[in-house]
């Protein structure tokens, strides 16, 4: 099971206060799994775990192969929660240049912005390629990823066919209502499920993540098997020995003692888009009511040379959270050079994860030091099933921290005023 270690977040936070919030954690998780809390309708995220492939995932790793066989570039259309859970996750497992490994199919994402530049870098990479498309939207009215989806189904008509096109477009959306569910319907396209009662933010173990995961080579049976592994570990564990309690109860806390913001740092450049989907879980989540704390993402060491004299000596209203990965099974060692010009003859023989391990080390002690909190969430190595461990344990955290909040964890009113404007000024009929 995930480890989660608070000792490092004392100054701020005393035992009493902690053991004092026990029974309210408590209440916010039973209220959760109650079904009774604020926006329960949308709890279908809680059973989505399985140890066994649904015939989803089988009909999904069959797709996936397909699109593996047929097309060197697979283009995954959707924005926020219909986007940053399958990026973060390829990014995660298979590395930041996963794309330019060997001759695996691609896979790139779209729809995610309005962006005339981004948009036509991307036509220029499809220029000549094979390729097919993952449309993602559980509304199906969504702007970006609905101008994309034409213009993509229209690149791919003229390329194929409009018959042979049919086969390269996968549509993921809600299984009855809207815009897209109609058109692949209508057009015969191949379509997998975003329940109901799943909302965007919490639908990465869905069709959503699954089939962009898969097409990059993932394994998500073990993904699953990792996500049930900690539903099961967690979800029925009433005590401060849950990671998902102890997290969303010290999150809180600082929180309440003035601690506003909270920082994500990794030290795996890999999970910087793992910081973005985290970013959004609890953002969307949390921020309303005029009540949140601040979700902002960090790489460490990069950002320690940006952010380092902030966090160090800013404003003292923030906390960390560490994911910390596992090193690596293969060592990397620093060699000798017998010139030694860099001065770099001190760590010959030593490994690069020492000195990272040196670097994560003298960062904790400053930080605890200049007032920053830190509390760490510590992972396995790298891999699926540590992927689906993280993803439930967020997920579960998010859901008992809003519930202590205050706050309804599965709505996002909010978001909705940008899109009313933009119609507006768009002329979209009935704005
Ligand atoms: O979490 C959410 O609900 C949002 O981020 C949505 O996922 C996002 O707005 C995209 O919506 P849709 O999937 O309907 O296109």
């Amino acid at each position: 099971m995930l480890n989660v270690d608070i000792s490092n977040i004392w100054g701020s936070l005393s035992l009493p206060e902690l053991l004092g919030a026990e029974r309210e954690v408590f209440d916010a998780h039973k209220l959760l799994v109650s079904g009774k809390g604020p926006g329960s309708d949308y709890l279908g995220w809680l059973d989505l775990p399985v140890f066994e492939p649904t015939d989803e995932m089988i009909r999904i790793r069959g797709a996936a192969k397909r699109i593996q066989e047929s097309s060197d570039i697979f283009v995954v259309v959707g924005i926020g929660g219909s986007y940053l859970g399958p990026r973060a996750a390829i990014e995660l497992v298979k590395g930041q240049f996963h794309n330019l490994r060997g001759r695996d199919t691609q896979v790139f994402f779209a729809g995610n912005n309005l962006s005339t530049r981004a948009w036509q870098e991307l036509c220029a990479l499809l220029e000549g390629k094979d390729f097919s498309i993952n449309i993602i939207s559980k509304s199906g009215t969504t702007t970006e990823p609905a101008i994309a989806t034409r213009a993509l189904k229209w690149m791919l008509e003229r390329k194929y066919g409009a018959e042979a096109a049919k086969k390269r477009i996968f549509v993921t959306t809600d299984p009855n209502r809207g815009a897209l569910r109609q058109m692949a319907a209508e057009e015969g396209y191949e379509t997998f499920v975003i329940p109901p009662n799943v909302g965007g933010r919490y639908s990465v173990l869905t069709a959503v993540g699954l089939l962009p995961m898969a097409v990059a080579g993932m394994d998500i049976t073990e993904l699953m098997f990792g996500a049930a592994s900690a539903r099961r570990d967690m979800l029925n564990l009433f005590s401060f020995e849950n990671p998902a309690w102890l997290y969303a109860a010290a999150r809180n806390l600082l929180y309440r003692n003035g601690k506003v913001l909270e920082l994500l740092c990794s030290w795996e450049p890999s999970a910087r888009f793992f910081g973005g989907w985290w970013q959004q879980l609890f953002g969307e989540s949390e921020g309303k009511d005029g009540k949140g704390i601040f979700p902002a993402t960090a790489e460490f060491t990069a950002d320690l040379h940006s952010l380092g004299q902030l966090i160090q000596q800013g404003e003292r209203n923030l906390f960390e959270t560490v994911v910390r990965f596992a090193p690596a099974p293969k060592k990397t060692i620093i060699d000798m050079d017998w010139k030694n010009l860099d001065g770099l003859n001190y760590l010959e023989g030593k490994s690069l994860d020492f000195v990272e391990e040196q670097a994560f080390q003298g960062t904790l002690a400053a930080h605890t030091d200049g007032g920053v909190p830190v509390i760490l969430v510590q992972a396995d190595e790298i891999g699926d099933r540590v992927l689906g461990e993280l993803f439930f344990f967020f997920e579960l955290s998010c859901g008992i921290s809003a519930y202590l909040l205050g706050v309804n964890p599965f709505n996002q009113p909010g978001v909705e005023l940008y899109k009313k404007n933009m119609f507006h000024l768009l002329g979209k009929p009935g704005y």
